[in-house]
């Protein structure tokens, strides 16, 4: 049976296909923020990008200096049996399979140039890219642009700003599960990331700190004092990792190597060896998609009721279209109706076959 995640992996998609990405001047109710989304805030360089991969095992994500995640990436993992291969899709390509994931890479990079320019603007218009894979948990997590203190050459001045709005356009909807990241070769009192969550969410209810670069802080200092939830505390613990250094990158370490890496710095640190069993990205990764899960099962009949009447209303304006025939906006209603009803019969078969979850 399908997850939980996944259907509302399913909704996602159609909004996003709509046009409706949580911006307020659409015609239809929005569905999106209804949806409980994990969004990954945080400094540029704080470790962002190399934490997704981590999370996903694979290198795909575009690098280099400057503002390089200029569109939001919806990035849905979906678990798959065992033997099957991995591939990626991408929403605004449709049925391809991508297997090679250096092409994944070019793809996000191509198609942030194709709506923000190549005068390196951003845009509020999401990049929706799924992967299939043994090797993932079910989970859902968007990636936004870093945010910044300077525009580089090129980059109008109004950039910060424009990202700093961005940012806090999705962690200030109370669906939004705050991944915040910092790297713990910097004090956490000048951290961005934990500015902003503590400003949105005040009680802790909705962020997961996350502590990266822990292999970097000076000799003879450790970060106790936060892992340990003593320098702010949050209702979620605080998830250390170690990513791969820039040395690591350079050299082609792989992710299955860079995970033994980071399992071995836990498991042998005298510092954190008692926490060893809370802290990586693997951890980080299950803890998530858990969190996801329960965080959806205790809305869905609220995202229930939203779907619809979101049905109601596309079928009304279905009929004064008539039946689409090409792709036009009248086929678009036409896939969201059919992503409604879909996820209708699926939660139905959920509640009726009585496993929680049902999860793979
Ligand atoms: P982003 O801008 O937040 O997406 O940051 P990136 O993931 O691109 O990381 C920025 C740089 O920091 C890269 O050179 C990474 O290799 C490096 N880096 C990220 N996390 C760690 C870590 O845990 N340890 C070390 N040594 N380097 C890291
Ligand atoms: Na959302
Ligand atoms: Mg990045």
């Amino acid at each position: 049976m399908e997850s939980v995640i996944g259907l509302v992996n399913r909704i996602q998609k159609a909004c996003t296909v709509l046009g409706d990405y949580g911006d307020d001047n659409r015609s239809l109710p929005t569905l999106w923020n209804s949806l409980p989304t994990i969004v990954v805030l945080g400094g540029q360089s704080s470790g962002k990008s190399s934490v997704l991969e981590s999370i996903v095992g694979r290198d795909f994500l575009p690098r280099g200096s400057g503002i390089v995640t200029r569109r939001p990436l919806v990035l849905q993992l979906y678990k798959t049996d065992p033997g099957n291969e991995e591939y990626a899709q991408f929403l605004h390509i449709g049925d391809k399979k991508f297997t090679d994931f250096s092409i994944v890479r070019k793809e996000i990079q191509d198609e942030t140039d194709r709506v923000t320019g190549k005068i390196k603007q951003i845009s509020p218009q999401p990049i929706n890219l799924s992967i299939y894979s043994p090797n993932v948990v079910n989970l859902t997590l968007v990636d936004l642009p870093g945010l910044t203190k300077v525009a580089v050459e090129g980059q109008p001045e109004s950039i910060v700003q424009e990202i700093e709005n961005m940012v806090r356009s999705y962690v200030e909807k109370p669906n939004t599960i705050i991944l915040a990241i910092t790297p713990a070769n910097q004090d956490l009192a000048t951290s961005d990331a934990v500015k902003i969550a503590r400003e949105v969410d005040p009680a802790g209810e909705r962020t997961f700190g996350v502590l990266t670069k822990l292999d970097l802080m000076d000799k003879g200092t450790n970060a106790l004092d936060v892992l340990e939830g003593r320098s702010y505390r949050l209702q979620h613990p605080w998830v250390g990792i170690v990513n791969r250094s820039q040395a690591d990158i350079n050299r082609n370490v792989d992710m299955i190597s860079a995970r033994h890496k980071e399992r071995e710095f836990f498991a042998t640190s005298p510092e954190y060896g008692h926490l060893a069993g809370r802290m990586g990205s693997e951890y980080l990764a299950k803890l998530l998609s858990k969190h996801l899960e329960s965080v959806i099962k205790a809305r869905i009949s609220g995202i229930m009721s939203l779907v619809n009447k979101n049905t109601d209303e596309l079928e009304s304006e279905l009929s004064h279209l008539g039946r689409p025939v090409a792709v036009d906006s009248g086929a678009q209603l036409y896939t969201i109706l059919e992503f409604c009803r879909a996820f209708d019969r699926v939660f139905k078969e959920h509640l009726e076959g009585g496993r929680p979850g049902g999860d793979r």
